[in-house]
């Protein structure tokens, strides 16, 4: 179905203001082949009268959602781009346990968990290399802005090709376990983490204090003010030693200069520079 150029407007402005996605001119195409099937499945003969529900019914709150849902991109795998999860193993971790040590407590957020296996990997590894941590009062979040991902998240069952991209066979048969064609993670893991749903372009509630932070492959998306609003307010969420990971294609430089990247193994991480022990 075709969208014109004035209903096209509408979704890139509704896109803007609900999550600060930049649909750019060109993209067209991508609107029509994500919001036709949501259009045929409510009865509606073209895309051009969906969108105009749409817009004169500003308390169509599922179509809204829907619509949201379908504009975002929820791409993501088990232990995606790898490295910075060699990171949080070898160095992250090691160091927080130390520095830790006294009360015995981490946190960990994934604003943008998407379907939850960026969470579900974190959850593995510590119970995998850390079992010190057993006793901990450890935090794992994921918040994201799509309720249907989190449902996902949440129940933690996840398709064959789902578990074949990025999982190591070992880690399936022993934290996952078998429904007919689809795995579930296991209650010890599900357990150790928590997902809320949160638009990270509106008013933040109030957050915990965190000790590392993942914010992967969403900024992306968004304007640069957007980005710029949330690495500040993450500073302010972070512990002033605490750590955070970014997409490959993501970076804090020339958005906000009192983040400071280095390297650890494979992966770049950033820490405040008011961090009183810079990254070794
Ligand atoms: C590409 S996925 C990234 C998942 C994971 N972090 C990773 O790197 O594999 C992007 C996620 O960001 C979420 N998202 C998009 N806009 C958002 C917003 N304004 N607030 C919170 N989450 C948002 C989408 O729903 C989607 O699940």
């Amino acid at each position: 179905m075709a969208i014109s150029s004035h209903n096209f407007k509408f979704i890139q402005d509704f896109a803007r203001d609900t999550a600060a996605i930049v649909l750019d001119p060109g993209k067209e195409y991508l609107v029509e082949s994500r919001l036709t099937p949501i259009a045929r499945q409510s009865g509606f003969g073209t895309l051009d009268e969906f969108v105009d529900q749409l817009r004169t019914d500003r308390k169509a709150v599922l179509f809204h959602e829907q619509v949201m849902d379908a504009l975002t991109t929820n791409e993501t795998s088990f232990f995606r781009d790898f490295h910075p999860f060699e990171a949080l193993r070898h160095h992250v971790l090691p160091r927080l346990i130390e520095q830790r040590a006294g009360v015995k407590r981490l946190s960990i957020w994934s604003a943008a968990s998407s379907t939850g296996q960026e969470l579900y990997t974190i959850a593995m590894l510590i119970r995998e290399y850390f079992p010190q941590l057993r006793d901990w009062n450890i935090t794992i979040l994921g918040t994201d802005l799509s309720t249907t991902v989190l449902d996902q998240a949440r129940e933690g069952t996840y398709s064959q090709i789902e578990v074949n991209r990025g999982l190591p066979a070992a880690f399936l048969l022993k934290h996952f376990t078998k429904n007919d064609t689809k795995w579930t993670i296991k209650d010890d893991v599900k357990k150790m983490v928590e997902y809320r749903q949160m638009n990270l372009v509106k008013p933040w509630p109030i957050m915990p204090v965190f000790d590392v932070v993942f914010i992967r492959n969403v900024m992306i998306y968004f304007d640069v003010e957007s980005k710029r609003g949330i690495l500040k307010r993450i500073r302010q969420c972070l512990q002033p030693q605490g750590y955070l990971f970014l997409g490959t294609a993501e970076t804090t430089i020339n958005l906000d200069p009192e983040w400071s990247p280095s390297m650890l193994g494979k992966a770049t991480v950033y820490q405040t520079k008011s961090a009183a022990v810079p990254a070794r």
